[in-house]
């Protein structure tokens, strides 16, 4: 018998702005999956948040893209969007992009990693969410988890990860994928991959037998909404341990707080902060953005757990050195690399900006002098210089 886990987030509505879900909106949203796991929709559940998205955690018998668990999913984004219509929380459904729900939230707003797996007699997983940033975010560590062997010493050392990987890497804009092997294609990999906010990684596999090892959510919302709706804040799950990375290999990448896009409005380069679910709170300039990791053992389709896997102290410094790349980034304000290049902007204002100039732009030897004003008053009247 298999098992599905089904990671599904949306972010519907937030306290103060985009910064935390409200605990009524936790409870809402934990009412709904009780019920469902009572009627045996799902076997088990736990809900968490990162900043102001709401994290949906399902096991279950049901395989992935299941009509009955994503309209569950839908159901408590809807109660919990609104309890924050009700509180008057910000943005309130912000994710809910459509009210018309056709038996899966892929293409509505919500994001899902899901995956069928064969359990292992001890199946350790890691879940990981982040706020403030996009599905590319997770390209870099996905990259030093299942290719680079001075990140995952079990690429070396353990005979079932010597083989390899297959990464399967999607063009979000033009909705094709393609599968690459490590090591031998590492080049072609990362000649994709270097570009986060088109190349994503979605799945990866393990090359010695094809078991699924990692799912992203890779939708881009401003893709699928065609404007700027905040950003997609996308959920991950990774196999670890038994032939696949160890839990401390898996986190190993997070040391480094990589730029990612995101954070102000969307708009903005920063360092990736790995936090414990408490400080999964941003508000430095809607920052920095922000990704959590808990620990669950899946057993008969129930989740043992979690361990909140960045509430360590061994992540202090990569949080100080976040801190210390959010003070030198900020210092650019609206300048790039800080802010993002105008492709990216396309679904901001910059598109408004440019149309209300656009008759104001002329080749360049067309420009006028401009006018030189009040000449008298800067350089004070000739008769009262005395030397
Ligand atoms: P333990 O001996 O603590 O189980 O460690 C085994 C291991 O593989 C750690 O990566
Ligand atoms: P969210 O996608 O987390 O809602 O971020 C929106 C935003 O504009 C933050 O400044
Ligand atoms: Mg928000
Ligand atoms: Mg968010
Ligand atoms: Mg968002
Ligand atoms: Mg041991």
């Amino acid at each position: 018998e298999k098992t599905t886990i089904s990671v599904i987030k949306a972010d519907i509505g937030s306290l103060a702005g985009h910064h935390t879900v409200h605990p009524d909106c936790m409870a809402a949203a934990s009412r709904v999956l009780a019920e469902g796991k009572r009627d045996g929709v799902i076997n088990d559940f736990y809900v968490t948040h990162v900043g102001d998205d709401l994290v949906l955690i399902m096991t279950h018998r049901k395989g992935v893209d299941n009509p009955d668990v994503h309209g569950l999913a839908w159901k408590a984004f809807k109660e919990a969007a609104n309890v924050a219509k009700e509180l008057g929380l910000y943005a309130a459904g912000q994710d809910l992009l459509t009210d018309a729900f056709s038996g899966n939230v892929r293409g509505l707003g919500p994001a899902a990693a899901e995956m069928e797996i064969v359990e292992r007699p001890s199946e350790p997983i890691v879940i990981f969410a982040a706020d403030k940033t996009e599905p590319g975010a997770y390209n870099l560590p996905l990259f030093k988890i299942f290719a680079d062997p001075f990140n995952t010493a079990g690429l070396v050392i353990d005979p079932r990860l010597h083989m390899g990987f297959t990464f399967e890497v999607v063009d979000v804009f033009e909705d094709k994928g393609v599968h690459l092997n490590t090591p031998e294609e590492m080049y072609d990999l990362l000649a994709l991959i270097g570009t986060p906010s088109r190349y994503v990684i979605r799945r990866v596999f393990r090359k010695d037998d094809g078991r699924i090892a990692a799912v992203v959510a890779v939708e881009r919302l401003n893709l699928i909404a065609g404007k700027y709706v905040g950003k997609d804040d996308p959920v991950m799950i990774v196999r670890a341990q038994s032939g696949f990375p160890a839990v401390g290999e898996v986190l190993e990448p997070f040391a480094f707080p990589h730029l990612v896009a995101g954070w102000m409005r969307g708009s903005h380069h920063g360092p990736l902060m790995p936090v414990p679910v408490r400080d999964a709170r941003p508000t430095r300039f809607d920052g920095p953005p922000r990704v959590i990791a808990l620990g669950f053992q899946v057993k008969n389709a129930k989740l043992i757990g979690p361990s909140d896997l960045f509430d360590d102290p061994a992540f202090d410094k990569a949080r100080q050195l976040a801190n210390d790349i959010t003070d030198y980034m900020r210092r650019h304000g609206p300048f790039m690399p800080h802010r993002l290049d105008p492709s990216e902007m396309e679904y901001t204002t910059l598109p408004q900006v440019l149309e209300k100039l656009k008759d104001r732009f002329k080749p360049v030897k067309d420009l006028p002098e401009p006018k030189i004003k009040h000449t008298e008053m800067l350089s004070g009247p000739e008769e009262e210089v005395h030397d």
